[in-house]
């Protein structure tokens, strides 16, 4: 069938459908990427066309078949929707676009810098480092509490400290400072943190209206230069102490990931710059919003906050070493991260760029078309999750009677993406928020009593509300 059949919301000449996204008339929103496609789906169906800007259609896919038919026909270098912003910024700075392009260059680079960080032997040879990093932020969390309320002061502002600590470490073999007493504004890792966050959501913004920003000098396309100025001037200073370091003999080149860049030959220095900038600012609001909203999940559930304390005070002393064999014991502690994730996917949704026509759900969809994997809807569907809404992390355990892993359907729960282009980070990204989560849960009992923290779309999907979790003090 012909694709222009496939329902959607209507589009007009001139606005496509982005008069939807309009706060008066419009029922979508952008700041909540999630809400909005499951109002698509509920309205349309499992595939939904939508001509967002005309002549510029997204297809968004419901049905995990779909997806597959979509991997399946994957390319060695498959595309996806680039960050247009981020492309113009670094061809007016003169700067590696690093890992955000499309095509040859893209395969390149990734199969260069995926070594590093995919390889489970050389991620694990970080857990002392990121370990460490943990205790010192167990140390602050008891330095900064409220005697009263055993409250921390904006939480998610200090998630991004031990975020921008723990990946630094990996990066450039440094420690940034930022769990160091009180850092004040103008201090440079503060700035870094919120230069990060700005720049998400200036990317989004900009990706999104691209023609409205577009050779236009416009706020947010300001806003989007100055914040990635400032991580470029962080990353390049740092990127220089480090090779430095490594120059001097001080240290071996395979001590850093930037070390390994610098020691590829296939590896130029722009792009080893451009490498580790990229992987410094993926590397703070990720892992910080993942465990804000897994710690709000235990907290709703008490239960399975107490099931993976007793895992690891059964699996683990306190102080004894972790090691990559300890995640293999603690099988709790996976499921709970995997059924945080099937509720508050981080990612709900991501693209690519078809490479051939495809039939999806019937429809022929043409070579170069954007579609979306809505997989944060589909995991709250109950034809995929018996009772989706509700935290269970033992439907992700073998061992348990409830729903097995085996039974999902393998293109549902895709919280990393999928095939080559999946995130570079993942390895990074579990193990440190298993690191973290092991010491919060030997250390507190976590409480909240202030309700959900909601979810805003920037980019990555955001708690709404500031954390107000109590962390009281278990022995
Ligand atoms: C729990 C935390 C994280 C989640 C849930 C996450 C999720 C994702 C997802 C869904 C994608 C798109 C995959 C696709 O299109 O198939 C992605 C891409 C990417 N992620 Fe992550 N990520 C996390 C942490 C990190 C960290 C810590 C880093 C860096 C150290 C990182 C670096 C990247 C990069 C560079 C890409 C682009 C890869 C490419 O285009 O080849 N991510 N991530």
């Amino acid at each position: 069938m012909d694709e222009k059949n496939i329902p959607g919301p209507r589009s007009w000449p001139f606005v496509g459908s982005l008069y939807k996204y309009t706060p008066i008339v419009g029922e979508y929103t952008f700041h909540d990427r999630d809400a909005t496609s499951s109002k698509m789906y509920k309205k349309y169906g499992k595939i939904v066309r939508q001509e967002i800007t005309p002549g510029i259609v997204w297809y968004h896919l419901f049905d995990p078949d779909d997806i597959e038919t979509v991997f399946r026909n994957e390319s060695k270098a498959p595309q996806r929707m680039l960050l247009e912003g981020v492309v113009e910024y670094c061809k007016q700075r003169n700067r590696s676009p690093g890992i955000n392009v499309n095509g040859e260059k893209w395969k390149r680079l990734r199969s260069n810098s995926q070594k590093p960080m995919l390889r489970p032997r050389n991620v694990s040879a970080y857990i002392p480092l990121q370990d460490r990093i943990g205790a010192d932020f167990i140390k602050r969390l008891r330095s900064i509490r409220d005697p009263e309320t055993n409250e921390i002061p904006d939480l998610l502002n200090e998630f991004y400290k031990w975020a921008v600590e723990s990946i630094g470490v990996v990066i450039f073999d440094k420690r940034i400072g930022t769990l160091d007493g009180n850092l004040g504004p103008d201090s440079e890792a503060q700035k870094f943190i919120q230069a990060s966050n700005s720049a998400i959501d200036a990317m989004y913004h900009t990706t999104i209206y691209w023609p409205l920003h577009r050779g236009r000098a416009t706020a947010k396309w300001k806003q989007l230069c100055s914040s990635l100025d400032f991580i470029w001037e962080v990353s390049m200073k740092y990127s220089r102490e480090a090779m430095q370091k490594i120059k001097k003999g001080n240290v071996g080149k395979d001590s850093s990931i930037l070390g390994s860049f610098l020691s590829d030959p296939d590896i130029s220095f722009e792009d080893c710059l451009a490498l580790s900038t990229d992987l410094l600012s993926a590397g703070v609001d990720t892992t910080s919003h993942t465990t804000a909203y897994l710690l709000y999940h235990l907290a709703a559930n008490k239960k399975s906050q107490t099931k993976l304390q007793e895992e690891i005070d059964r699996e683990l002393t306190p102080g004894e070493a972790i090691t990559a064999q300890t995640f293999d014991k603690l099988q709790y502690m996976k499921a709970v991260l995997k059924e945080s994730q099937r509720l508050n996917p981080i990612v709900g949704s991501f693209s690519r760029r078809t490479e051939k026509d495809l039939v999806l759900s019937g429809y022929k969809i043409p070579t170069g078309s954007f579609v979306f994997c809505e997989v944060a809807v589909m995991c709250g569907m109950s034809k995929y999750f018996s009772d989706p809404d509700e935290f269970i992390p033992e439907r992700w355990l073998r061992s348990e009677s409830c729903q097995k892993q085996g039974d999902f359907h393998p293109y549902v729960f895709l919280p990393f993406g999928h095939g080559a282009r999946s995130c570079i980070g993942r390895r990074f990204a579990e193990q440190e928020v298993y690191l973290l989560l092991i010491k919060l849960m030997q250390n507190f009992n976590v409480e909240n009593h202030h309700g959900y923290i909601g979810r805003r779309t920037r980019l990555i999907n955001t708690p709404a509300k500031p954390l107000k979790f109590a962390f009281i003090d278990r022995r």
